[in-house]
């Protein structure tokens, strides 16, 4: 081959030496691992870990054969499920007409981001996506870090003294709760006090909702709720309906907020034109919820909690701090008492205490520089996921109370995971 003849490397600046996505490389890295012969502790993807619940099945089934391309916003029927899921779980009464569907939140979160005129605020730490998506398009983005006394949520008062630099600068402040990475929440009050300050400031919010469903005590309370003409929820099937993979998101806005998503749906239209028939027809299922899916996310709710609530307890006891899990299946652990120790090891940041962790023991966490945090501080979030979610569900279905998934239930059905915090704890110790 002639190599004058093949055409030149000539690149988006806003993409050049991007990496990919931070959860996607860790998993590559230890799939090569576990090729190599090795046990790896896949304890980085945020991948739910329960099966699509079978109504849901059935109906991706029954509906394998709708071939159309559907509205640019999404099916009718779908739209109307969803404003009534939001309505009748979280008292916010949307109309239909403010919903779109979209191939993930993802995608849904770039095209909001690129038809939107305005800084991008994302508290730290925050999930992998929200700067990189701003940076393939050329936004600016703001970071207000948050802090571990206030295990790493945003307050009031930072957002309020952040807006007061430039009072009338056009944002929009990402809040994701539960969240990930810490998997912590927010008070009735917090949100109050949030809300309050942004509607002071005219600030978009969007409220990343999609662990809303896996708030453990089933106790998610939106901060629409609070600031309705200028809150934004983000949902979808990916984490509570184990549905990652089928690629279908919500938006559902208010009517002073139309003008967002009648530009989203131009941009849709000329992007990917509307997210996959069969899917969303099923995702009616999902939204319709019904006794057998209570059931479901009741039993992974609880099971979430217990594991969480273990692995937490384990890692406070040995000294790494860890905020008592609220949501999702994220952990959040500081080994910032053990800063000295790891110094004599040559880890003096996050990237390379996971890296060491990964090479010395087989464990695969995420460092918090991934997700915004200073590099220095020796943070990372663990996913507590690897483990058979169809078995330990299975079994869920048998009991009654959260209470009967003791210990003897996660050592059988998540001992991988527990494994792994075990290795972690000894590795940092020893
Ligand atoms: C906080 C958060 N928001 C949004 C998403 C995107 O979800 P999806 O595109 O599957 O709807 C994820 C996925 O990991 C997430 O963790």
């Amino acid at each position: 081959m002639n190599n004058n003849n093949i055409p030149d490397v000539n690149l988006n600046l806003n993409v050049r030496g991007l990496p990919q996505s931070a959860t996607l490389f860790i998993n590559e890295k230890s799939n090569e691992l576990k090729k190599q012969g090795k046990s790896v502790y896949k304890l980085g993807l945020g991948q739910s870990p329960f099966p699509v619940p079978q109504p849901v099945v059935d109906e991706l089934k029954v509906n394998a054969h709708q071939k159309d391309y559907l509205p640019v916003k999404g099916l009718p029927q779908l739209r109307e499920a969803v404003a009534d899921y939001h309505c009748k779980n979280h008292g916010i009464c949307y109309s239909p007409e403010g919903v779109i569907i979209g191939p993930g939140s993802k995608e849904l979160m770039f095209m909001l981001q690129y038809v939107y005129y305005g800084d991008l605020i994302i508290p730290t730490p925050s999930w992998v996506s929200y700067a990189p998506q701003a940076q393939i398009i050329g936004r600016h983005v703001r970071w207000l870090h948050t802090s571990r006394k206030n295990n790493w949520r945003l307050t009031a008062e930072d957002l309020d003294a952040h807006c007061n630099d430039d009072p009338h600068r056009p944002r929009i402040v990402i809040l994701n709760y539960p969240s990930n990475p810490v998997g912590v929440t927010y008070s009735v009050e917090e949100l109050k006090s949030i809300a309050m300050v942004a509607q002071e400031h005219k600030i978009i919010l969007l409220s990343d909702e999609i662990y809303g469903e896996l708030h453990h005590q089933g106790k998610h309370v939106s901060i629409a709720k609070f600031y309705n003409e200028g809150t934004i929820i983000s949902s979808g099937i990916s984490k509570w309906c184990g549905a990652g993979g089928w690629r279908l998101g919500t938006f559902i806005f208010p009517e002073s907020l139309m003008w967002l998503l009648n530009s989203m749906a131009v941009m849709a239209s000329e992007t990917f034109t509307s997210t996959s028939a069969p899917i969303q027809y099923a995702a009616i299922r999902a939204f319709k919820r019904g006794e057998y899916i209570e059931n479901y996310l009741w039993r992974t709710r609880w099971i979430l909690s217990k594991l969480g609530n273990k692995i937490a307890k384990m890692l406070n006891e040995n000294d790494i701090y860890t905020p008592k899990p609220e949501g999702a299946f994220y952990l959040l652990a500081d080994f910032y008492k053990y800063k000295k120790r790891l110094k004599t090891k040559g880890i003096t940041d996050s990237k390379s205490l996971c890296a060491k962790l990964l090479d010395e023991t087989g464990v695969a966490i995420l460092p918090g520089k991934d997700f915004g945090m200073p590099p220095e501080e020796l943070t990372a979030r663990l996913a507590y996921v690897d483990f058979d979610g169809v078995k330990a569900l299975s079994a869920a279905e048998l009991v009654n109370s959260i209470d009967q998934i003791d210990d003897e239930f996660l050592d059988y059905y998540c001992g991988n995971i527990l494994k792994a915090i075990n290795l972690i704890i000894d590795w940092i110790k020893g």
